[in-house]
């Protein structure tokens, strides 16, 4: 990573690319936002993405794409059978993570599902550091269970923590005793972590609760949808990363797994997904699935221009001066707003910017979902599109009581090569002001409410006319047009 420093010594992440095609954007102005909010259902999944100015739902298939990846796309292999470009992908896996067998899936919550069906039994349970949406629904939905076993300090907003996502060692082996080495499907590490805020964790944590379950007989499985992020911050934030290179420290996580799995919407800067299995005998037992669920072993659901671009982007990924983009441009945007005094999770982590709702609008109670209230709030103020993290993205009890999140968080996604930083500072100056008026943002409640992942389609209110106050109090300080 060159170390560009600037002359007026201030500390600006600088782009390490420059913009060849470039898609325009426009702004609606602040009333059509309120209307479009109303139509959305006070949801931003249901929002258009014509509709929006910036959009910061996720960096999941959204991540910007190299001039070598779109080259490579125009150079497929396509097959139904035997795809070279299936091989290659292969072959390059294989070079990085030290695993040989692959299982191509559509995406990282195909993997999940393939995962699931092939371990989990009724009642068995999933360890984990923290969940994520899909891979718990995937085994809930099987009749297992998951435990998170994420350090306590993992989940406080305000930390200085440099690896929130690490696995209590302690918690790993009581939860191990409790529920026995035979009931216990698999363990499963994210890296870097999503819902607590992309905190990553640490290769020494990997090391020693990877060994804690091997040593049972545990199976062991990576997420590594995040990892190039996890990896920027295990080379600067972890001693005996400093000196290693970002594919000695891929290796060096890698090693300790049976299983690797990812979204390549994220790794990779494509679409598309695939689970490694360093077993053969294990590779062959999951074989059958893929072609149930994805479609032929050598593509599994993926376009093979999108395999052969996300090949590139494997080895892109591999690159700090490129993995560092993200990291830098995320922890501008939350040293900007905690100067401001606005609630923010810290250590800024990857995937994004998050901001503490519980704390921004702490008048709204979890039962009319303040992350949610926060999160349609944004776009009305500025055409920003976030992502709620909290309770609305959480399944009620199987009593139907709500299962109130540990953190409320409105995610501001940061995909990969795709923000200027002036865009940056528009985000971070509608968050201000929102801020100022945080008072007026009330609560949601559900006009309908799917049982299954009901934050992707289900459909709000507001609990009293808030809305409109907010867009009438936004159109006095920057006049109607903004
Ligand atoms: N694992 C992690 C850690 C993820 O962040 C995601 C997706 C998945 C698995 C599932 O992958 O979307 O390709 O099916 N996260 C996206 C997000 C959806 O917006 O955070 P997928």
């Amino acid at each position: 990573m060159p170390n560009i420093k600037f002359y007026k010594n201030k500390e600006v992440p600088l782009e390490l690319h420059r913009v060849e095609i470039v898609k325009q954007l426009s702004l609606l102005p602040v009333d059509e936002r309120l209307k479009k909010m109303k139509e959305a259902g006070f949801n931003t999944f249901q929002l258009h993405n014509g509709d929006i100015f910036m959009d910061m739902l996720t960096d999941s298939g959204v991540n910007a794409m190299s001039n070598h990846q779109l080259s490579a796309m125009m150079q497929p292999d396509d097959a139904y059978a035997g795809s070279e470009t299936f091989y290659k992908m292969q072959d390059k896996l294989a070079e990085i993570f030290g695993i040989s067998h692959c299982l191509p899936a559509h995406q990282g919550r195909a993997c999940e599902n393939i995962l699931a069906t092939r371990f989990v039994k009724p009642g068995n349970c999933v360890v984990m550091n923290y969940h994520f949406t899909t891979a718990k629904a995937h085994i809930t939905r099987l009749g297992g269970h998951v435990e998170e076993l994420v350090k306590d300090e993992g989940l406080e907003t305000k930390s200085t923590l440099p690896f929130k996502g690490d696995i209590d060692l302690d918690k790993l082996k009581k939860c191990i005793e409790e529920e026995t080495p035979k009931n216990i499907a698999f363990m499963r590490i994210e890296s870097g972590t999503n819902l607590i805020g992309g905190q990553p964790v640490s290769l020494d944590n990997i090391r020693k609760a990877t060994k804690i379950a091997r040593d049972k007989g545990i199976l062991t499985v990576l997420d590594a949808s995040l990892l190039q992020d996890n990896l920027f911050f295990n080379k600067t934030r972890e001693k005996e990363c400093k000196d290693m290179t970002i594919r000695e420290i891929t290796r060096a996580i890698a090693d300790n797994f049976d299983i690797i799995y990812f979204s390549a919407r994220k790794f990779g800067f494509a679409r598309g997904g695939a689970i490694l299995v360093r077993d053969e005998k294990l590779f062959h037992s999951m074989e059958d699935l893929v072609p149930m669920f994805e479609g032929f072993l050598t593509y599994g659901g993926m376009s093979i221009r999108e395999m052969e671009a996300m090949t590139v982007g494997f080895d892109e990924s591999m690159e700090m001066d490129v993995i560092s983009q993200g990291p830098q441009f995320i922890k501008y945007c939350v040293d900007e707003l905690v100067d401001y005094g606005v609630p923010m999770v810290t250590p800024a982590g990857g995937l994004g910017a998050h901001i503490n709702a519980m704390e921004f609008v702490k008048h709204i109670p979890q039962t009319e979902y303040p992350a949610g209230a926060l999160v349609c709030a944004l776009y009305i103020c500025g055409g920003i599109r976030g992502m709620e993290r909290g309770t609305l993205s959480e399944e009620r009890e199987p009593d139907g009581s709500e299962r109130f999140a540990s953190m409320e968080l409105v995610r501001l996604a940061m995909p990969r090569r795709v923000f200027t930083l002036s865009q940056v500072e528009y985000v971070t100056d509608r968050v201000k002001w929102l801020f100022d008026h945080r008072e007026m943002i009330g609560g949601l409640k559900f006009t309908h409410e799917p049982k299954t992942l009901r934050f992707f389609t289900g459909k709000l209110m507001p609990t009293s006319d808030w809305p409109d106050k907010l867009a009438a109090a936004f159109r006095k300080d920057f006049g109607k047009d903004c």
